[in-house]
């Protein structure tokens, strides 16, 4: 390989015909008389163009069959099949390193005479990055060739982290794969499961599956008047007016001692609210919130206890109705904000897969924005990046992607802070499958392609498909 030019931040290197590089694949470009290297990752490869090349791909069409080649005695039809195989790779520069150290700038550039380019490993130049920071590593999977790579788990603490790509591509795989990593350091997890396939996690030891009306029951009495209110107006969309009326009547109830049930509110709002609009609207929505599964009177589970009691808590949303899901989600983190403001829980990290289907994104920013200093830090799984908000974008902080096709997702994805637009779209778009595009501070913000790890426990995530529940498939 040899250097031929640089634009910008990119360099062009040219790839004779008996090398082989691969997009997302780390070089070193080194200039050993000044100790001083670049390192470049190839974000495309392409054909040379060199003047003529096409007239003579055109003249080889008309003469293949002939003996021009064959009696080619000073081999100049070697030589020009060397020219058109030869490719030229572009590859964006991420550093460089004198005297053995790496920095994320340069401010030199080697000789393109004398210097030389050669692959490295992903897993080396993370190694040279990171310089053994991180004491908790997960390992993730391997690189191209073949070597471990790992990520500090402390690269996911105090951030939010996005697992994207097309569907069927791996993103649950991977979400399991850092859950049970993150829980076997310790970590609390919460995790909205919505289609029950994070199940096989409660094999590890301290990880447990609610499912409302099996083992998760609230009561309106535990969720308190702050968290109802907001169930009445975030899912149930109570308008203004009403909300500030019922947290009347729930002054009232307590008051007057009608009791903190469902049944007690109703009583008060027939006995005190005269505009027939409002009660309607009340208490319609109240026997909604009745007819929820795991909306009972009497004892309730206690979400404080849950964090003490297991390590990882999955919520199994699987076989709820679309409002009971967003119900029940919308107790989890009302109730989650209340306790990690108070610092009753510890902080933790939250899984949430397709959060658009059970969450309003303009509420999720929120969470996104204020959680952040209180100690909730959300790691998004979705097939769809565009579901997710501005706000929740613009502050991503790692980013695993899997293979995409679709412009509009790749577009989108490019347009994050923080991670160039070129990368993302040429590798993801060639990513082969199991295979993850790492942006962020995981990776120390050295873009790495990674062949995701198999997991150590049975996964329990396989998609039904038709077939494999037929006996006999083959015709007759
Ligand atoms: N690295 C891997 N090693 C072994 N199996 C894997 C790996 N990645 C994915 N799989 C398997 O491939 C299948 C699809 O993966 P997965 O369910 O994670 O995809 P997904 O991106 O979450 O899909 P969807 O968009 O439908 O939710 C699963 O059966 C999973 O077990
Ligand atoms: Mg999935």
């Amino acid at each position: 390989m040899k250097v031929y030019r640089k634009d910008g931040d990119t360099l062009d290197i040219l790839v004779f015909p008996h090398e082989v590089i691969r997009k997302g694949e780390y070089l070193l470009v080194r200039d050993e008389e000044k100790d001083y290297s670049l390192v470049v990752q190839v974000i495309d490869i392409k054909y040379i163009d060199s003047p003529g090349i096409l007239d003579e791909l055109v003249r080889e069409g008309l003469l293949s069959g002939s003996t021009v080649y064959e009696n080619d005695l000073i081999n100049v039809g070697r030589a020009s099949k060397f020219i058109k195989d030869t490719k030229l790779a572009t590859a964006v520069i991420r550093g460089s390193i004198r005297g053995g150290v790496f920095s994320s700038i340069y401010n030199d550039l080697p000789s393109r005479a004398d210097s030389r380019v050669e692959r490295v490993s992903t897993s080396r130049v993370l190694s040279m990055v990171s310089r053994g920071s991180g004491r908790l590593r997960i390992v993730l999977g391997r690189d191209f060739d073949g070597n471990l790579v790992h990520i500090p788990a402390e690269g996911l603490d105090g951030s939010l982290t996005l697992i994207t790509g097309m569907k069927g591509s791996g993103k649950s795989h991977l979400a399991k794969l850092l859950a049970s990593s993150l829980v076997r350091y310790g970590a609390p997890i919460l995790i909205f499961d919505l289609n029950g396939e994070y199940l096989g996690l409660a094999n590890e030891k301290l990880v447990e599956v609610f499912e409302g009306g099996r083992n998760l029951f609230f009561s309106l009495e535990y969720l308190g008047r702050d968290a109802t209110l907001d169930i009445m107006v975030n899912v149930l969309g109570l308008p203004g007016v009403s909300a500030n009326l019922f947290s009347e009547v729930w002054d009232i109830a307590v008051r007057r001692g009608y009791g903190i049930t469902i049944d007690g509110l109703i009583n008060v709002i027939n006995n005190y609210v005269r505009n027939l609009m409002i009660r309607d609207a009340l208490i319609s929505r109240l026997m909604i919130l009745k007819s929820c599964r795991f909306i009972r009177d009497g004892s309730s589970t206690r979400l404080e206890d849950l964090f003490d009691k297991y390590r990882g808590v999955i919520v199994n949303l699987r076989g709820l109705s679309s409002v009971e899901r967003k119900v029940l989600v919308e107790i989890f983190l009302s109730k989650l904000v209340g306790l990690l403001e108070r610092d009753v829980i510890p902080p933790l990290f939250l899984f949430a897969e397709e959060a658009h289907l059970y969450v309003r994104d303009t509420y999720w920013e929120d969470i996104v924005t204020r959680m952040r200093h209180f100690g909730l830090f959300v790691v998004f799984i979705t097939n769809q990046p565009d579901s997710l908000g501005h706000e929740v974008f613009r502050q991503l902080d790692n980013i695993f992607i899997f293979r995409f096709q679709n412009d509009h997702d790749l577009d989108m994805l490019s347009r994050i802070s923080n991670v160039d637009g070129a990368t993302v779209k040429s590798i993801a778009k060639d990513l082969d499958r199991g295979r993850v595009l790492v942006v962020g501070n995981v990776v120390g913000n050295i873009p790495s392609v990674v062949e995701v790890s198999r997991l150590d426990y049975p996964a329990f995530g396989d998609t039904k498909r038709v077939f494999d529940y037929v006996v006999s498939a083959s015709p007759e």
